[in-house]
């Protein structure tokens, strides 16, 4: 396997991805979901891996033309090299050959970085759920992206096509 390219992740990855969550998310996942989500075709994960080890991964489910984007993370010695923005854009290239036509993702509040991060993938704010995280009662954001409005929006680029 090539290091840092974009593969699809299955059972045998899923000790990578429960170390990727211990060392990204307050809130994580067991290895029960992972196992019951990837054996019952529930979702997918892409992920990139680094000399043997898993560096980011992506969890996605398709349902029917609607895509939801479970969880996104990136080791945190890996951040702000672009491997976040080449992950989600395969993801959504993945979603797009599935005929998908929209798709949705949860977020804190606080969490700019994953924000901008989505903003430029064109994703748009479209609602706000109150209290929603269980650990501190933080507003989850709720994000949509039109694929067909995805067509004119390109990461580094506004709508209109000037750099952002
Ligand atoms: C969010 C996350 C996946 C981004 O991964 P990444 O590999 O660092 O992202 P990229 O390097 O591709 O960044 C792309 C753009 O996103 C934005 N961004 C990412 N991290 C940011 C940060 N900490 N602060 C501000 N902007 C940030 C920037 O616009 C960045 O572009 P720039 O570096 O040219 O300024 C990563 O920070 C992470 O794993 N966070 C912890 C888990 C998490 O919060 N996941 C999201 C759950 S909803």
């Amino acid at each position: 396997m090539q290091d840092q390219s974009v593969v699809s992740l299955g059972v045998a990855d899923i000790g990578g991805v429960l170390d990727l969550e211990r060392m990204c998310f307050r809130t994580r996942w067991t290895r029960e979901q992972f196992l019951l989500g990837l054996e019952r075709k529930a979702f997918r994960i892409l992920g990139m891996y680094e000399r043997g080890v898993l560096i980011a991964y992506a969890a996605f489910s398709v349902i029917a033309q609607e895509m939801e984007l479970m969880n996104i993370a990136v080791h945190p010695f890996h951040r702000r090299k672009g491997l976040g923005s080449r992950l989600l854009a395969e993801l959504l290239r993945v979603c797009q050959d599935l005929g998908v036509a929209e798709g949705f993702l949860e977020v804190r509040r606080s969490n700019a970085g994953a924000i901008d991060l989505y903003q430029k993938f064109g994703f748009i704010q479209v609602g706000t759920r109150k209290d929603y995280y269980p650990d501190n009662h933080e507003d989850a954001l709720l994000f949509r992206l039109d694929f067909q409005c995805r067509e004119c929006v390109r990461p580094g680029t506004s709508p209109s096509g000037k750099e952002a």
